[in-house]
Parts: structure tokens; C-alpha cells; sequence
């Protein structure tokens, strides 16, 4: 082939989900496993999502409204925010490749944690962004240093609370204090993908309480609301930044049945209920587990836990003897810890039948 490609799309490899097996595993077979290495809903697509969903296929012969007023309206009711401060996507994924398209060109530095989200990584190398990797610290963002790592190249700097995939969390004094020596010129990310899960912590800051103008939160339909494979998510921040990132925007995301599930998910509370007390004591069982069992993690704010193992062969022989046994988790070298696994709450009982492996995991 003679097409000339970009050295930073050359130097790139495709995105591997936890979700893609290898060993010639099919979708199908997949599908009969329990999976616990993607952090999705256990429960299924919520009932009124589904059937709003459905609904929504015969209008898909036309384009749905760009600005999606209709989600967009409904958000702005359901978190009593004006409707000019908020933009959907299809999920944070895309709302992050906005941001890092509208505020940040070649050259300007992206600074985030060696150990977060993996997207942020994704989105920023596809654009040939540049990005500074500050090291975390007890696997959580440090936040000290991020400040210190700050200088006239820094357009953007990307934190997700809680963290994955470590789950950490940092509390709302810290991110205060933090938020008052970034410089205005710098615009700071918060995902939020997983605040549904950490709200209930009382230190735990709720982005839409913080009005800074250089501030963006991020929020998913892909976990609390069980929509991961219908890619919607959407953000807050200054209606002016709001207006900078329609311009990038692709016209048409998220898609129709996508809207229409989201308005539909926002309003069903008691699966959002079911989903969070679940969690809670998923996380309760998987803690108590470890500490009986002496095994090593840190403790998660969202819908995961991180186990650390003695060394990358024990993580790899963990991972193995799941998957033996159809529970699918993810062990975590791509984030530099070849030592590490993540394992997702489920139900209570996928949860109660995946510590019983652990228990003979020998
Ligand atoms: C911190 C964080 N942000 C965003 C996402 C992805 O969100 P979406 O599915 O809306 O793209 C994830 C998914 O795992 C995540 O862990």
C-alpha cells in the first residue's frame, strides 16, 4: 500500500475489550459466561430503556435532533441544571475526544495519571496529542503532583473519580483545594463515570456541586443505567465550553435509540436502586472475602475491586483458572501492573459464586 499515514496512527494498535477473548472464544460463548472484566450491569438493560428502545427503531429512518434536546431536557430537569450547560455523546469515550479536539492541539500537553482510564490514553495518542503520565500514588491520582507537573504547555488535565481501573477516590477538600491553584487556562476533566456507586461516601464530591468555569464533568449512561452497548453518555460544564464542543461534535450522536433509552433509563429509579445496593453489598462481600482469605487489594469506590497479586505469573494463573471456570475478570498489564486484576461486583449471586472460586483458587 502507498498511502502515507500518520507516524502516531502507525505506532497505534487497535482497542482490545475486556470483552474479546482469546483462544477462539465466540461471542455466543462469551455471552454464556459470567463476565467481570468490563464493569457493566449486571441486571440487563433496564425494562423502560428496552421498551423505549424499541419504540424508537421506527424512527430510525430519520437523523436524530443534533443537539438531542429531548435527553438533554430531561437531564436538565433530573439534575436541575440549565439545559445550555449540558452535551450528550456517544458515552464519555466520545465526549473525551471532543474535549481533546476543541482544547488542545499537537504539541499541548494532556496530563492524567499513569493508571486510569484507558480511553483517555486511546483518544489521546489517535490525535497525536501529548500526554504527561504522573504516577499515582497508593494507585489514586495525586493530585500535588499533578499540580506541579503544570506548565504553559498544560491545556488539559483529565481525573476520574472514582479512578479505573484501582477505583480509588478522592475526597471533596482535596478536589477543592486542587481546583483552586489549576490555572484558569487549563480545563480540568472530571469522570464521573461511576458516581452513582461512590455517592452515597460522605466525602465524596459531587462535580455538579463545583461551578468553575475551567471545569468539565463527565457522566455515562454505561454502568448505573445498564446502556454500555448503546454508547450514550453526556457532561456539564460552562455554557461556553458547551458551545466550543458543539463544534467539534459529530452532528448526529449519540443515535435515536440511544436518546430514547437514555430519557427512558433516567427515570427508572428503582433499577438505579437495585443496581447501587447490589453493588454495596457486593463490595462488602468481596472485601470481607479478601481480608479472610489474606488477599491483597485496594479498596474500590465504584463497581470493581483491584486485586494485587505477589507477581505477574499469579495474576496471569488467576485470570487462567477463572476463565476455566466461566467467570471472565481483567488482569491489568496494559496499565503497568502486570501484578494486578480487576474483578466486578454482579448480582449477589455472581458475586457469591466468584469468591467461592477465589476461595479455591490455589
Ligand atoms: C472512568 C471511566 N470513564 C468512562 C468509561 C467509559 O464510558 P462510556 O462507556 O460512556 O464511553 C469507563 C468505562 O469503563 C470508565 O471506567
Amino acid at each position: 500500500m502507498k498511502l502515507r499515514i500518520p507516524e502516531y496512527v502507525e505506532n497505534l494498535v487497535p482497542y482490545k475489550s475486556g470483552n474479546k477473548l482469546e483462544g477462539g472464544i465466540t461471542r455466543e460463548q462469551f455471552k454464556a459466561m459470567t463476565n467481570l472484566a468490563s464493569n457493566e450491569n449486571p441486571f440487563g438493560v433496564p425494562e423502560k430503556a428496552k421498551e423505549a428502545m424499541r419504540k424508537a427503531i421506527d424512527e430510525s429512518h430519520i437523523y436524530p435532533d443534533p443537539s438531542g434536546s429531548e435527553l438533554v431536557s430531561a437531564l436538565s430537569l433530573h439534575y436541575k441544571i440549565n439545559k445550555n450547560r449540558i452535551i450528550t455523546g456517544s458515552g464519555s469515550d466520545s465526549l473525551i475526544q471532543m474535549i481533546f479536539n476543541a482544547f488542545c492541539t499537537k504539541g499541548e500537553e494532556i496530563l492524567t495519571a499513569d493508571v486510569t482510564f484507558i480511553g483517555t490514553y486511546v483518544n489521546a495518542n489517535k490525535l497525536g496529542r501529548k500526554l504527561r503520565l504522573i504516577k499515582t500514588k497508593d494507585y489514586g491520582f495525586d493530585l500535588k503532583s499533578i499540580l506541579e507537573n503544570i506548565n504553559d504547555n498544560t491545556r488539559i488535565i483529565y481525573l476520574a473519580n472514582p479512578n479505573n481501573p484501582s477505583g480509588t477516590m478522592f475526597s471533596g477538600d482535596e478536589f477543592k483545594s486542587f481546583m483552586e491553584k489549576v490555572p484558569d487556562d487549563v480545563l480540568v476533566i472530571l469522570d464521573e463515570a461511576y458516581w452513582l456507586y461512590a455517592s452515597h461516601h460522605k466525602d465524596y464530591p459531587n462535580g455538579l456541586d463545583y461551578e468553575y468555569d475551567n471545569l468539565i464533568v463527565l457522566r455515562t449512561f454505561s454502568k448505573c443505567y445498564g446502556l454500555a452497548g448503546a454508547r450514550i453518555g453526556f457532561a456539564f460544564a460552562h455554557r461556553e465550553v458547551i458551545n466550543i464542543l458543539y463544534r467539534v461534535k459529530l452532528p448526529f450522536e449519540p443515535n435515536i435509540i440511544a436518546l430514547h433509552g437514555a430519557i427512558a433509563a433516567l427515570d427508572d429509579s428503582e433499577y438505579v436502586k437495585k443496581t447501587v445496593e447490589t453493588n454495596k453489598k457486593c463490595l462488602a462481600l468481596q472485601e470481607s472475602k479478601f481480608d479472610d482469605l489474606g488477599i491483597n487489594y485496594v479498596k474500590g469506590f465504584g463497581n470493581f475491586t483491584m486485586i494485587l497479586f505477589d507477581d505477574e505469573t499469579e495474576a496471569i494463573k488467576f485470570t487462567k483458572y477463572m476463565l476455566e471456570n466461566n467467570v471472565v475478570v481483567r488482569h491489568l498489564p496494559m496499565f503497568g501492573l502486570p501484578n494486578a486484576v480487576r474483578i466486578n461486583t454482579g448480582t449477589l449471586e455472581q458475586t457469591a459464586n466468584a469468591l467461592d472460586l477465589i476461595e479455591n483458587f490455589k
